[in-house]
Parts: structure tokens; C-alpha cells; sequence
């Protein structure tokens, strides 16, 4: 790992006038509305520091696009200032030796004092700060419209896993799409999130998906999940497969749908169409999964750069990330918690004040567990390894059986 660039390199180059200071180009798949959102936050945070925006999108909700376009990049020779990246494939690029060593920033804003020790885990390679994190999501949600469940004569927050499918059923009944499901892998995995979560609780989570316990896979729990998968499956739309997860967020903002299933990053979308939570929508947590949070952290992870304008520009960037003004600007419109723990949730909606106090009970105790669906509970490859299990099971290919026997398989390391 190579030390910081020397202070009097970056000094030399902050002090170039604006016009000649280099800019920052960031690869991201951030393309819905509320995602874009909340990252023309940053961009005008730079540009306001005379730093140009290069932007670099690659759309593909859960990010595995983006991630085929920086190792193309990466290895031609020209990585970009930034990308966003996800857990183990932050851990990933750590081991490769192409990333920017930010310790001294990091000692110098205190990072290793506001961010949760959880996310911390992903943020560094070998000790060394690699990586900006910005967010603390998680996939445990429900996202409902409120006048479709009026109307199909649910009240309340279902208690349990088969309240909700009752609640489901209800606006079924009522000629509404129950759930809004995006027929994606990533995103049947969402689901499995939270119906291990719910069904086996911390512990089985822990053991079955981070610590690939055979027993704990093999166990009946698992079956059960696999069965309340396919429950979920009778629930969704014949037109679910293939479907953007923004598209499925639409159908319950306008009314289409009842449920939805999803990350916090749903809320932004709520946000963005101008929706109000307590009035329009309603958020709680998956039913069974009160004071545990499957998190995933969005990180900007630096590369090395030789030339100096631009790692100057670079470190302004990661510091602009962990502002915490700026961390709490942008996750009230992002639907994430920040990823500093001393940022006050004033201003954030209900939702926001719940997803900041859930990360917080959960991080305190044993409920903060990473997200299987994005990358981090185990590494890439057994996430995809997973993801073609969930899948497949989701789609009638698999019996409850079968796609046990077939994790296993995956998760047998
Ligand atoms: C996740 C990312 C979120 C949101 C979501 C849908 O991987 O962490 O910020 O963008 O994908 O694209």
C-alpha cells in the first residue's frame, strides 16, 4: 500500500486556480430520480469548490454493470477518481494494490470516530482507509400505499410474516398488485433478505449467510424460507419479470400496487415524485425483523492517481462525501441513514428518523447484519452463487427441496 501523496505535492495542487484544477470523474449507477437526486447534491458541493463533475453513470440498480465498467477501466490503465461500490467488492479491489491510501484525511476528519465499526469493515484494506462511505441502507422495508390499503380494508402494520401476506391477499382481492416486485436477481435476493431475516431471526442469518454453517443452511428454517419465497411469488404481478426496481416503487406511488418489498433507497423515489410518508406511503420494518437492519453501505472507493491535481481533487471529493452537513443532506433525499453516527437525524422525515434509529439500536446490540443481496454478508462470487439459487427457486424452476440442497451447495466454501 502506498503512503499518502506528500503534502506538499497536494498543497502545490489545491492552490492552482479553479479553472486549472483538474475535475472528478465518478462511476455510479445511481439513474432513478430520487438517486440522482441526491448525488446533484455532491456534484454541486464540488463544483461550488471549483471542481469540475465528470459524470460517469451505468445504470443497473444494484450496481452489477457498474462494476463490469471499472474493472474495464481499471485494467486499460484509467480508473476514474471515484466509484461507488458495495461491501466485498470494495474488499475486492483493496486486495488488487490500485487504490488510494486515506488515512491521514481520515485521521484528520475523525472517521474512524463517526463511522459505525459494521461499516468500517468494508471502508479499510489491511487497516487503510480505501473508501468514502456516504450511506447506511437497508433492505429489511416494506414500502405500502396508504389509500390502496384503505380501500382494500387493511389497517395497521402486519405483525408477522402471515399478517402481511393476509394484508397482501386483501388488496389482491380489492383488483390492486398486492407486491411490486422488479423480476431481477438482485432483487429476488432483496426479498430473501428479509424473509431469512424474519423467519430465522440474527442468529440462523448470521450463521447460515456470513459464517456458511451447513446446519444452519440445511436446517428446516431454510426450507421454511424457500416456502414463504414462494408464497411472496403468488403475490406479485404476471408482468414482474425483467421489471427496474424504480419501475416497481412507481406502480405503489401511483396507486397500482400495494406493496413493495425494497431497500430505503425506494423512499427516495416516494420523495421524489413528491409523495409524504404517514400521508401517502407508509414504511415498516419486514414483519419479524424489528430491531435488526440488513444494511448495505454505498462507498466511494478512491483509486490511485499519479498526478497530483487530480488525487488533490480526489481527497476533496472524499472529504466533501463525509461532511457531515452534506451527509445529512444528502440522505434525507437518498432514504439512507448517514454513515456517520454524529449526524443528528433533524430534518429527516419519520422514515428517515426510523431508518437512523434502527441502524443505531441495531449497531449497538447483534442486529446489524450485512445485506446478502448487496454484497455484504459473503463475497461476490457466492452473492451470485446465491442469487442464481433464489432466482430460479422464485421462478418455478427450483423446489423448496432442491433449491435448500442447491445452497448449500453454494454456500459450501
Ligand atoms: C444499491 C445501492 C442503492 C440503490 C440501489 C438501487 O446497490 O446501494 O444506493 O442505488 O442499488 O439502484
Amino acid at each position: 500500500m502506498k503512503q499518502p501523496l506528500t503534502a506538499m505535492a497536494l498543497a502545490l495542487a489545491a492552490a492552482l486556480p479553479a479553472a486549472a484544477q483538474p475535475g472528478v470523474e465518478v462511476l455510479h449507477w445511481w439513474t432513478a430520480g430520487g438517486e440522482a437526486a441526491a448525488l446533484g447534491l455532491l456534484k454541486s458541493n464540488l463544483e461550488k469548490q471549483g471542481i469540475r463533475w465528470n459524470d460517469m453513470p451505468v445504470a443497473g440498480g444494484g450496481g452489477e454493470a457498474a462494476m463490469t465498467a471499472v474493472r474495464a477501466r481499471v485494467t486499460s490503465g484509467n480508473p476514474p477518481t471515484a466509484v461507488q461500490m458495495l461491501g466485498f467488492d470494495i474488499l475486492d479491489w483493496g486486495r488488487q494494490g490500485v487504490v488510494a491510501n486515506l488515512d491521514d484525511l481520515a485521521a484528520r476528519e475523525g472517521w474512524d470516530k463517526s463511522v459505525p465499526a459494521q461499516v468500517q469493515k468494508f471502508s479499510r484494506h489491511q487497516g487503510h482507509w480505501i473508501a468514502a462511505p456516504v450511506n447506511i441502507h437497508s433492505t429489511n422495508w416494506i414500502w405500502a400505499n396508504r389509500q390502496v390499503l384503505e380501500r382494500a380494508g387493511v389497517a395497521g402494520e402486519p405483525a408477522s410474516f402471515d399478517e402481511f401476506i393476509a394484508a397482501a391477499e386483501k388488496v389482491r382481492q380489492a383488483g390492486f398488485v398486492a407486491i411490486a416486485h422488479g423480476g431481477q436477481p438482485w432483487q429476488e435476493a432483496i426479498v430473501f433478505d428479509s424473509v431469512a431475516l424474519s423467519t430465522g431471526g440474527a442468529g440462523y442469518y448470521r450463521r447460515a449467510f456470513i459464517e456458511h454453517d451447513p446446519q444452519a443452511i440445511r436446517s428446516p428454517t431454510t426450507r421454511k424460507v424457500f416456502q414463504r419465497m414462494a408464497q411472496i411469488r403468488q403475490l406479485v404481478d404476471k408482468d414482474f419479470s425483467g421489471r427496474d426496481w424504480n419501475v416497481a416503487s412507481g406502480m405503489v406511488i401511483s396507486g397500482q400496487a400495494g406493496f413493495q418489498i425494497m431497500g430505503d433507497w425506494a423512499k427516495g423515489e416516494f420523495l421524489n415524485a413528491g409523495k409524504r410518508p404517514g400521508q401517502d406511503f407508509a414504511c415498516y420494518r419486514f414483519p419479524g425483523t424489528q430491531g435488526m437492519v440488513s444494511f448495505s453501505t454505498d462507498q466511494f472507493v478512491m483509486f490511485r492517481l499519479e498526478d497530483a491535481g487530480k488525487a488533490a481533487a480526489q481527497r476533496k471529493l472524499a472529504s466533501a462525501i463525509m461532511e457531515p452537513g452534506f451527509q445529512a443532506a444528502f440522505n434525507r433525499v437518498k432514504g439512507s441513514a448517514p454513515a456517520r453516527t454524529d449526524v443528528p437525524d433533524t430534518g429527516f422525515d419519520d422514515c428517515g428518523k426510523k431508518a437512523i434509529r434502527d441502524v443505531a439500536e441495531a449497531a449497538g446490540g447483534n442486529g446489524m447484519l450485512g445485506s446478502i443481496a448487496l454484497g455484504h454478508a459473503t463475497s461476490a462470487s457466492v452473492k451470485n452463487a446465491i442469487y442464481d439459487v433464489v432466482t430460479r427457486h422464485f421462478n418455478g424452476q427450483l423446489d423448496d427441496a432442491r433449491a435448500v440442497a442447491e445452497l448449500a451447495a453454494a454456500l459450501a466454501d
